[in-house]
């Protein structure tokens, strides 16, 4: 059997107690075993500061490196504000550089969006998936996930996700994106 596809798995909040932490650990355990999902650190990575390019923190290597290692990107974020959370637009900001080097370029990747809101992050949803646009990451469109509403009942502990309708949601999301990675790494797509 071919070895799982390695997905790192950017969660855009540092809180402890996560709500995007826990769906992230939620999505690894649903994921079908062709799926391996790594959470990658961004809390300590220096902000992104173009002087720094040219002798650049051993943080910011590290983190391209993994990146530009991994099969897939998928992206757990809450919404700040009604957009990005800035650590999480740090972390764009440093894989992206520099210039013509970005660690993100055509790795197939997904978005989901978790809040306690009614709304379930769609503002940052959509402004993440703009990035990816100009990241030149193929990114899955459907299914789209908005996971509101979510509270302590939602998850347990080690990846469980207690409520049914927020299961339901993040299988039938994971499960589509491994698809979704074969479907791209099928036919390597040529930088343009
Ligand atoms: C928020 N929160 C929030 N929620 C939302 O649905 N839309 C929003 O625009 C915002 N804005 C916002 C700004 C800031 C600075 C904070 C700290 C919080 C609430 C947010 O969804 C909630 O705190 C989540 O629990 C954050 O996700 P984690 O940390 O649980 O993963």
């Amino acid at each position: 059997m071919a070895p799982p596809r390695d997905i790192a798995v950017l969660v855009g909040s540092l809180r402890r107690e996560s709500f995007n932490r826990k769906a992230a650990l939620g999505l690894a355990r649903l994921a079908p075993e062709r799926l391996s999902l790594a959470i990658v650190g961004i809390g300590a990575l220096p902000l992104y500061d173009q002087d720094l390019d040219d002798d650049p923190p051993a943080a910011w290597t590290d983190f391209r490196e993994r990146v530009r290692r991994a099969d897939g990107l998928l992206f757990v974020t809450p919404e700040y504000n009604r957009s990005v959370p800035g650590v999480l637009k740090n972390a764009i900001d440093v894989g992206s550089r520099p210039y013509g080097k970005s660690a993100f370029a055509n790795k197939p990747g997904a978005v989901i969006s978790v809040s306690p809101g009614r709304y379930g992050g769609f503002g940052a949803n959509h402004h993440l998936r703009q990035s990816c646009v100009f990241l030149d990451i193929p990114l899955m469109q459907q299914p789209e996930a908005y996971l509101g509403g979510v509270s302590d009942a939602t998850f347990g502990p080690d990846g469980a996700v207690e409520d049914a309708a927020a299961r339901k949601l993040l299988k039938r999301f994971i499960d589509a994106y491994a698809d979704w990675i074969e479907t791209i790494l099928r036919e390597p797509r040529q930088p343009h």
